[in-house]
């Protein structure tokens, strides 16, 4: 008797001790800033795409490194779409004339694959982030626009084919249009533009959509919510519709800080550029605390500039929601605040994860519909 007591006891100590340290578990795990401490609801246990799921799809760029341990797990989580931050860009995939480097790329693809989730392809031209060799010949002169149409060809022809059925939207043409608010400069004065003008445009988007007829193709670009440069925007794409050339949807984006865009310039983007019939995709979204290279008073992530962060993505997923029929997906530049692109030269703290991978306050705001 004395035996099955001892053991009976040994067992509720076992068991409560069990409980304790589950509970505790799961409160490190789940208790965040923007919770009240001691809060465990189902909210805690779906990711951001589950709240999205009648939206659109969430997503995240991602460096293959990003694949591994902690980072993986949170990643299934919380995303439902990989893009690649920079290893599928012209330089890195396709380094020299004859030569194209697809393992970085194919990791992640392949990680996408072994886990449901979608790849948004990026980039297939754009004037940075491009190899040298793509415009000079073997002395080093600047080839001429049927050898850089033709190499160009080559480029979207071999990585949207490696990809067919894989990557289901790529984006095509990446920041084609000048930052000038003279609205008679409309082109960047790139490499691309200075040897083949204006043609090269509608024929990457032709070459990609031959290479994969389903592929959703789209123009990707930022300050597309600036009225000036929105409108000389949608004046490329109208053009380029009307004379049949094979765009789907346009890509805001969406490199923006706590004071800009504002929610008009942000609905009145999405309306403008859907009003041509193109979809609407966020996919490169990230609020930095900064509104400016100069704003340098009280540096860090304070209480203010917290709440601004706060107030802005409730505001632009309020919108987002609102404008579910035409925007197909929201994709965020980084997965977290312990690295980011924007954290050069200091900490900007952009994203809805904080350094430990844990959601911020923003984020219990953004999932509160
Ligand atoms: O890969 C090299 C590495 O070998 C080298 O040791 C290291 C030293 O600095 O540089 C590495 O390359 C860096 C690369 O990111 C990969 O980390 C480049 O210097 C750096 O310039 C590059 O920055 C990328 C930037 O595009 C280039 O313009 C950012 O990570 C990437 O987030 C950013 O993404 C762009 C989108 O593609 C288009 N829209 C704007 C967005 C933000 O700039």
């Amino acid at each position: 008797m004395k035996i099955i007591l001892s053991k009976n006891r040994t067992l509720f100590t076992f068991l409560s001790a069990f409980v304790v340290v589950t509970v505790i578990m799961l409160l490190s795990s789940f208790g965040s800033a923007g919770r009240s401490a001691g809060v465990i609801d189902a909210d805690t246990l779906k990711g951001l795409k589950d709240f999205y799921k009648d939206y659109f799809t969430i997503g995240v760029a991602v460096a293959p490194n990003n694949l591994i341990g902690a980072q993986a797990e949170m990643i299934k989580k919380n995303f439902g779409s990989l893009t690649p931050e920079n290893v599928m860009k012209p330089g890195p995939i396709h380094p020299s004339e004859n030569k194209y480097f697809w393992d970085d790329a194919d990791k992640i693809v392949a990680f996408a694959q072994a886990n449901g989730m979608k790849v948004r392809g990026h980039t297939l031209t754009w004037h940075a982030q491009t190899g040298a060799w793509m415009f000079k010949d073997s002395l080093g002169n600047q080839v001429t626009k049927e050898v850089a149409l033709a190499r160009l060809k080559d480029h979207i022809t071999q990585v949207v084919s490696r990809y067919k059925g894989k990557v289901y939207a790529w984006d095509v043409l990446n920041e084609a249009i000048v930052d000038d608010n003279d609205t008679s400069k409309v082109f960047r004065q790139s490499q691309w533009y200075k040897i083949c003008g204006e043609e090269f445009i509608g024929k990457a988007f032709q070459w990609a959509h031959e290479a994969d007829p389903k592929a959703v193709l789209f123009y990707n670009d930022y300050n597309t919510e600036v009225p000036v440069k929105r409108d000389k925007i949608y004046n490329m794409l109208k053009k380029l519709l009307k004379a049949g050339i094979p765009i789907n949807a346009v890509g805001l984006q969406g490199h923006w800080h706590t004071d800009d865009p504002s929610e008009k310039n942000l609905r009145d983007a999405i309306d403008k550029f859907s009003s041509l019939g193109l979809k609407i995709q966020i996919t490169e979204l990230d609020v930095t605390i900064y509104t400016s290279r100069t704003d340098t008073v009280n540096i860090g992530f304070t209480p203010e500039r917290e709440q601004k962060q706060i107030d802005f993505y409730k505001m632009a997923f309020k919108v987002l929601r609102e404008k579910k029929n035409v925007v197909t997906g929201v994709t965020f530049w980084n997965v977290s605040d312990a690295s980011s692109w924007l954290d050069r030269p200091r900490k900007s703290y952009p994203l809805l994860f904080d350094v430990n991978l844990k959601p911020k306050k923003a984020y219990w705001e953004v999932v509160k519909f």
